[in-house]
């Protein structure tokens, strides 16, 4: 039987991000799990423009090549981890993009969300980007992973999880796969 699929999009895109080694560290949890195919999709380089669909994303009427190809990869997708920063007390921009170029595409999948920030560990960007999920249909984890100082977990451009981030990981992991067990039924 084919593994569902868990796409891990990485939310930051600035120059020296941490975002990256932390989604690198998802990542590499992630295969080691083994539960998963895993889609590493980086929103750095996808660089998507902001949004600029004409037709609500509802009636899927792409136009972009760049909207049709997102949306391909997101609905071949049965599960999500968005590892984005908090940015001004709340989300990156270059996440809530993401989202909002589809809709259908996000219904009745789960999600779960690891952040950080400067000296808060993004509680504040996760309560932020809860009712944005829920509006489009998808379902969230209990389990949420939030990493204060991020930055000192970092080593030559390698992140390194302590235990609790580790086990709070692999239970979320759990939570994907019996979220998309209940949910898959569901989907149009
Ligand atoms: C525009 C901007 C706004 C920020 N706002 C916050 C904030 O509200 N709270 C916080 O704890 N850290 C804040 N920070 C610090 C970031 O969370 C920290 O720089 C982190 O490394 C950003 O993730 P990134 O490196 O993947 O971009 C902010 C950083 C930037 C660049």
């Amino acid at each position: 039987m084919a593994k569902p699929k868990l796409m891990i999009i990485v939310g930051s895109v600035r120059e020296g991000r941490v975002g990256l080694p932390i989604a690198e560290w998802v990542n590499q949890a992630a295969l080691a799990d083994g539960r998963f195919d895993i889609d590493f999709a980086d929103l750095k380089e996808i660089a998507l423009p902001l949004m600029d669909e004409p037709n609500h994303p509802r009636m899927q009427q792409y136009t972009q090549p760049h909207t049709i190809e997102w949306a391909k990869r997101v609905a071949a997708a049965d599960a999500f981890i968005f590892v984005f920063p908090e940015y001004n007390h709340s989300y990156s921009p270059a996440i809530k993009n993401a989202l909002d170029y589809l809709g259908h595409e996000w219904d009745r999948k789960p999600v779960s969300f690891v952040n950080w920030g400067g000296n808060s560990g993004g509680t504040r960007a996760q309560a932020a980007l809860r009712p944005v999920v829920t509006s489009l249909g998808m379902v969230m984890t209990h389990g949420l992973i939030e990493i204060n100082f991020a930055g000192a977990q970092l080593e030559e451009g390698v992140f390194s999880p302590n235990e609790q981030q580790s086990t709070v990981l692999s239970l979320v992991l759990d939570e994907l796969q019996q979220l998309d067990g209940a949910l898959s039924p569901l989907r149009g």
